[in-house]
């Protein structure tokens, strides 16, 4: 088990793939990118399936999660989801993409055994999607979407962080969206994540905000708490129906107290947290002859030591030096 000394629980394993994107979505990267994680430092196919391994059958990891920066972009992706999938007991499944390169992959994915995807979706207007993610790639985005409804990766969950005078206007379009086609959208308030240490709280779309837009096109009711979990999203009924849209409001209403997650770099370090300051690396083990025993022991003492929460709204907060891309989302 991995246990923190708040009594929370890791059952959720994140695993970056790599720390690429073929996207420059301005709330995360710079335009030129960033400095790659050297090739030497990243984990091989085999040393990812055999961490996961160890998560599954020795520590009580429930779900898989594939995130980069772009998952799609791993060649060994469908073979490491296969050997995921085959694991017992068998872990649940899913991959958070930006949705390019989908449309090919799905069906292979699928196969593999994965169960489902989140895919990010910040505008529906070409050009927007331009200037946002510095790439005119919005048909691929949404060609992946049909792609991965029509292979079974349901429900396609649609992440979009919303920025004030970029996109804000497009939330209630992507809901209807979204409503149409049988996505299940969540807005995500922007975290203080990106490379270029651009974040602004007075420029951060809040979750009351978003609530307060869409609740002039739609009539939204809370769905029930209690079911809620460890989900970071909470969900509100669309127009009595039972579709869904959620919010993530990481920032102004933090989760951290039922937070079950635990991260895996694409480098090999263990993050007990989005925000940890401190990372324990396991390839020192892993490439010296550790034993499957050792590295449980190591992955236990650095979940130990996951402090209660973000910090992102106390006055002494520091951001992570390394961005969300390099973390994983
Ligand atoms: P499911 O709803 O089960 O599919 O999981 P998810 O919502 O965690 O998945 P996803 O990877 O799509 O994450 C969506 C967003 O939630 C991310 O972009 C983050 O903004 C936010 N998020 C995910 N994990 C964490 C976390 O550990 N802490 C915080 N504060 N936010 C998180
Ligand atoms: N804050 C919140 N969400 C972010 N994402 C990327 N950067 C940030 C940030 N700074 C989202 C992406 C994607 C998910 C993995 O994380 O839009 O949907
Ligand atoms: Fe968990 Fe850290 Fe995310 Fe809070 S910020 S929900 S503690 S990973």
């Amino acid at each position: 088990m991995l246990a923190d000394s708040y009594g929370r629980v890791a059952t959720d394993l994140r695993v970056s793939l790599t720390d690429r994107c073929n996207l420059r979505c301005t709330y995360c990267m710079p335009p030129e990118g960033l400095e790659w994680l050297p090739k030497d430092d990243l984990l091989t196919d085999d040393e990812l399936i055999r961490l996961i391994g160890i998560g599954v059958t020795r520590l009580g990891i429930e779900e898989v999660r594939f995130t980069g920066g772009e998952p799609l972009l791993r060649r060994g992706l469908v073979g490491i989801v296969a050997a995921t999938t085959a694991l017992r007991p068998r872990p649940h499944t899913a991959l958070t993409t930006n949705g390019i390169g989908l449309a090919r992959t799905a069906a292979a994915l699928a196969e593999a055994g994965l169960d489902r995807v989140n895919v990010s979706l910040d505008t529906l207007r070409p050009d927007v999607f331009e200037k946002l993610a510095r790439r005119r790639r919005l048909h691929d985005v949404l060609d992946g979407m049909a792609a991965a409804a029509a292979a079974g990766l349901t429900p396609v969950k649609v992440n979009s962080v919303l920025m004030r005078g970029v996109n804000d206007d497009d939330a209630p379009d992507l809901l209807r969206f979204c409503l149409d086609h049988g996505y299940e959208l969540r807005f995500i308030e922007q975290m203080p994540l990106d490379a270029q240490h651009g974040w602004r709280r007075d420029t951060m779309v809040t979750a009351d905000e978003i609530l307060d837009r869409l609740g002039v096109h739609f009539d939204l009711a809370p769905a029930d708490a209690d079911t809620r979990g460890s989900a970071p999203a909470e969900l509100f009924h669309v127009d009595g129906g039972p579709a869904t849209v959620g919010i993530i409001g990481s920032v102004t209403r933090p989760f951290c107290g039922a937070c079950d997650r635990v991260r895996l770099t694409a480098d090999g370090q263990i993050r007990n947290c989005l925000f940890a300051r401190e990372e324990s690396d396991l390839r020192p083990l892993l490439r010296g002859g550790g034993t499957d025993e050792e590295i449980a022991d190591r992955w236990r003492a650095a979940v130990a030591a996951k402090l209660p929460g973000h910090g992102i709204n106390d006055p002494s907060f520091l951001q992570p030096s390394r961005p969300m891309s390099a973390i994983g989302g």
